[in-house]
């Protein structure tokens, strides 16, 4: 049976397109069955089109700060679909408890660190300033701590010795694009031991 995966995002949505395209590939067992954005002017919402894939917005700024009734909105819409898996892709809002508990063990996000380190924002910054031989990428299971769910693999880069933000953003961006499709696939298989790669 095909797994049923909707994707969440709040940007371009390069590691969405990753997604959905990998889910093309012969025999993949999954398909996407819709994109959501918190935000309207997100980038992914045009590329999730133009490979076919349905598009809602469900616009955070429109409650006003009442998380809870925006996260009801986009449970709703979300079940709309039916979805068995939910992938957080680029989606930078965080959620609260009893969304996370709706998705317990359903949902994927990714993170642009070798998760222990540097959950939450300015990863690349940090690993910089640590003076880091090596950065990357995590996918992990979302539970309520914060970028704190069991991984469900890692890809890593070396840092260069004139490494940006910027540059090192770019570099680990390539390998989201191939670690988070690598654990899609397997998570929809039903297997969460974790995957390595260089
Ligand atoms: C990616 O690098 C992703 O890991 C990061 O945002 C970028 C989104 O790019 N996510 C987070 O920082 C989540 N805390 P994309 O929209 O092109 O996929």
């Amino acid at each position: 049976m095909t797994e049923r995966v909707a994707i969440l995002i709040s940007g371009g949505g390069s590691n969405m397109a990753a997604l959905i395209d990998s889910m093309a590939e012969e025999g993949h067992p999954a398909e996407p069955v819709l994109v959501v954005s918190n935000n309207p002017e997100a980038g992914g919402l045009e590329k999730a089109r133009d490979r076919g894939v349905e598009t809602a917005v469900v616009d955070h700024r429109t409650f006003h700060g009442d998380r809870a009734a925006f996260e009801d909105a986009l449970h709703e819409r979300l079940e709309e679909a039916a979805p068995d898996i939910l992938c957080l892709a680029g989606f930078m809002r965080i959620l609260d408890e009893p969304f996370v508990a709706r998705w317990d063990g359903r949902m994927l996000n990714i993170h642009p660190s070798l998760l222990p380190k540097y959950p939450g924002l300015d990863t690349h910054g940090r690993a910089l300033r640590a003076g880091d031989a090596e950065a990357g990428c995590t996918v992990h299971e979302v539970t309520s701590e914060l970028d704190g769910g069991p991984i469900l693999g890692q890809a890593r880069v070396p840092v260069r010795s004139d490494d940006t933000p910027d540059t090192l953003a770019a570099r680990v961006l390539e390998k989201e694009h191939i670690l988070y499709p690598r654990v899609l696939r397997r998570f929809a298989k039903g297997e969460k031991s974790p995957i390595f790669c260089s």
